[in-house]
């Protein structure tokens, strides 16, 4: 199998060729951000909104942006192409650069720039009929979940428990307040009204979520961002995580218990049909690109 093109501080290479130094800040101390990009039909889902949260990301790490947005929109729209378009996952990472290892920032010191583009993994189907499994866990993380962040080793931890556990995902609970999942945001159905924690310092406003809300508001459909504790989770009708990976994921139980009727449910059906029918206007070229 012929290896990945991969973009690495200014350069088109094969994957197995691109190198960065051990003294890396994103080696050394997991200090840069990160974005992961949907492509669809060779178009890349919801950019500006993407670019947006990179440049949120970096000035709360105070880290300039090296690049233009234009610049950005070449670069990985190259990636892409060199990937054979269709359908990817677009995976970008800055850093603090390479520098000797010291906690202060270095001075005059140029960002690592690394950018890859993979085949796009579907969510198994199967899982999407009968829905998946989450446990709550206790939300270890720290008060910037916000900042998409490379340092993600208290998620990766929350995420292997719930794996540990036969679950999919972990479900965050922050003071007594469901926050997200290890790798998504959070949705449930409680009395007919969609809910979702509100964007703030515990959680990461995710893409998938924002389009999601935007979805809801163009379509009619109530929705609220409000705090849900684990009793109104537990009690939902329907819970869902959302994310650039997984879509919109039926989570129909929690803790071992059902929840609502053990299976997907209508709202979830209706949100995911209008998800799908936006990346297909995407896909067909009718979303405004920027
Ligand atoms: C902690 C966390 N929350 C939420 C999300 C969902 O964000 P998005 O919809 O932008 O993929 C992710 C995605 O990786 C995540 O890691």
């Amino acid at each position: 199998m012929s290896s990945s093109t991969v973009y690495l501080n200014g350069r088109f290479l094969p994957q197995e060729q691109a190198f960065v130094s051990v003294l890396d800040r994103g080696f050394v101390f997991g200090d840069g951000v990160y974005e992961v990009i949907p492509v669809y039909g060779g178009r890349l889902f919801r950019f500006d909104e993407h670019m947006q949260r990179l440049n949120n990301s970096l000035a709360a790490i105070r880290l300039d942006n090296p690049l233009e947005k234009t610049a950005w929109q070449t670069l990985l729209n190259t990636l892409v192409s060199k990937n054979g378009g269709g359908e990817q996952s677009l995976y970008l990472q800055l850093t603090r650069g390479v520098a000797p290892r010291d906690h202060p920032f270095p001075a005059n010191t140029a960002p690592t720039l690394f950018a890859s583009s993979n085949p796009l993994v579907p969510v198994d189907p199967a899982l999407l009929a009968r829905g998946a499994s989450a446990i709550t866990l206790e939300d270890t993380r720290w008060k910037h979940c916000n900042i998409k962040t490379i340092s993600l080793l208290p998620n990766i931890l929350l995420r292997q428990q719930a794996l540990d556990a036969n679950a999919q995902e972990a479900i965050l609970i922050h003071d007594g307040l469901v926050t997200e999942g290890s790798a998504s945001n959070l949705f449930i159905v409680s009395h007919g009204l969609i809910k979702t924690p509100p964007n703030g310092p515990f959680l990461l406003p995710g893409i998938t979520r924002d389009l999601l809300l935007e979805l809801a508001a163009a379509n009619h459909i109530a929705c609220q961002e409000c705090n849900i504790d684990r009793h109104e989770l537990l009690h939902a009708d329907e819970v869902w995580i959302a994310s650039s990976t997984r879509e919109l994921l039926p989570i129909t139980h929690i803790d071992g218990q059902p929840i609502g009727s053990g299976h997907a449910g209508p709202i979830w059906q209706t949100m995911n049909q209008l998800y799908q029918s936006y990346k297909q206007a995407l896909i067909a070229g009718e979303v405004e690109q920027p």
